[in-house]
């Protein structure tokens, strides 16, 4: 098994480019189960949860390859199977996603059910109950989800807690629906918005995403398309947040700074330099040792859960005192043990994390717990004094592309070890 090994102490310096987003990548894979025609898709990362995902699908008969440069190409064939085994949606709760587009092409889901993960348990309730509004029946026996329906009825969905994946999954659903759909209440996701930019190219109707009411027109069918995948906004803040903590300057290429908005409020907050173009951020600290801040994490456009975990490392070597409340996930604060192990004083007190920065982290071997939650304790690792193991980082390979070379570009001590080696 994979370890990094890295040596806390140098400031991060210069440019590195963010790849496409994970969680944007994955909702148009599997959406493109709909394209009536051949898809071609770029600024795909190249990541665990990415070949999970073109596996799942090549398993249901549909064809994609990807290139070395990162681009999808996706053959509109019949699939031959319609199921997401437990194997596959254990190691990856996205899988999930295919629920929406099988039904409303094929009428036919036998889709695991997730289960519950390290960070919470997870449901998927307000899935099954739009596709049901819809017109799906639906039973869940065997730990599968079992789905048949006709064509889908557009409905009126209300949905009772804002939910990314369910937004998405319901979006795909209404595409090829018979008549119109409104989610009211949906997700406000950058990623929400760039999967109704693909479904649009190849031919959907969607007017509203990004806003918390989508209306979608269902059509008949839809064709193939280009499409490019918009910059991964969480890879993006960990690497500004790595600037931030070491006293460094970080550019980062190639993103999207109006997906970033509350993410770089807390940076400049703590006292960065933040400057930003059109497609570039920049992170300057001077040296300085960062503020710490309080964070209240909350659907988009609020501060996102999934920055969480990289602002508790900063907090823990931070002047003050910052208080970080999560209110999405029940139990996303497995790192602050991780980062007790280092040395950080944080008290957990239910939803609450209070950090009270010190001046150094101790290096330490630490276990990752999930994909986010590697990403503080690297992050952590690059100012704690002495050389951090930072184990189990296959949770980090689900979400970053290639961060160890990303970061040694940027002047990190850092390298990856087999276990044999470590
Ligand atoms: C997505 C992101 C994940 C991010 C999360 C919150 C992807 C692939 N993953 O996960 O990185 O951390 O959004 O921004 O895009 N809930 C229910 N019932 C449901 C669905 C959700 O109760 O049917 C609850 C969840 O338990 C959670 C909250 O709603 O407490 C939000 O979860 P949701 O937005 O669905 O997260 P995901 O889409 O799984």
């Amino acid at each position: 098994m994979d370890k990094l090994l890295i040596t806390g102490g140098t400031a991060l310096q210069g440019e590195v480019r963010a790849s496409g987003a994970k969680n944007a990548a994955l909702p148009i894979l599997a959406a493109t189960l709909l394209a009536g025609g051949p898809v071609t898709l770029t600024n795909v990362p190249r990541l665990r949860d990415i070949s999970t995902t073109l596996q799942l699908l090549g398993r249901m008969g549909a064809h994609l390859t990807q290139d070395a440069d990162g681009v999808v190409r996706a053959e509109s064939r019949t699939l031959t199977s319609f199921a997401a085994p437990y194997a596959l949606v254990k190691t990856m709760r996205a899988s999930i996603l295919v629920l929406g587009p099988l039904m409303a092409r094929y009428g036919h889901a036998d889709v695991s059910l997730p289960g519950g993960c390290a960070i919470g348990a997870r449901p998927v309730n307000l899935h099954l109950d739009g596709l049901k509004a819809m017109g799906a029946e639906i039973t869940v026996e065997g730990g599968y989800i079992r789905a048949r329906s006709g064509r889908l009825r557009g409905a009126r969905l209300m949905m009772d807690m804002v939910t990314v994946t369910g937004t998405e999954n319901l979006m795909m659903a209404a595409v090829l629906a018979q008549g119109e759909t409104l989610i009211e209440n949906a997700a406000r996701e950058p990623e929400v918005i760039d999967l109704a930019g693909f479904l649009t190219a190849m031919g959907a109707r969607i007017e509203g995403a990004g806003t918390d009411h989508i209306h979608i027109q269902g059509v008949d069918q839809l064709d193939g398309a280009h499409y490019a995948v918009m910059p991964d906004r969480i890879e993006t803040g960990t690497f500004l947040v790595g600037a931030a903590m070491t006293g460094g300057r970080v550019r980062v290429s190639h993103t999207r700074p109006d997906c970033l908005d509350a993410v770089l409020q807390k940076l400049r907050e703590c006292g960065a330099q933040v400057t930003t173009g059109e497609d570039w951020i920049e992170v300057d600290m001077q040296g300085r040792r960062p503020r710490a801040v309080d964070i209240h994490t909350a659907p988009h456009p609020a501060f996102p859960t999934d920055m969480q975990a990289q602002f508790c490392a900063l907090n823990s070597i931070a002047e003050g005192v910052g208080v970080v409340t999560e209110t999405i996930f029940e139990n996303r604060f497995m790192h602050v043990l991780e980062l007790q192990r280092m040395g950080a004083d944080i008290r957990i007190d239910g939803h609450l994390a209070i950090c009270r920065g010190v001046q150094r982290l101790t290096a330490a071997p630490v276990m990752a717990t999930d994909l986010r939650a590697s990403a503080g304790l690297v992050l952590a690792g690059l100012v704690a004094h002495g050389e951090t193991l930072v184990d189990r980082i296959y949770h980090l390979d689900r979400g970053y592309d290639n961060i160890e070379a990303k970061l040694a570009g940027l002047g990190a001590v850092i390298r990856r070890t087999s276990a044999a080696a470590a």
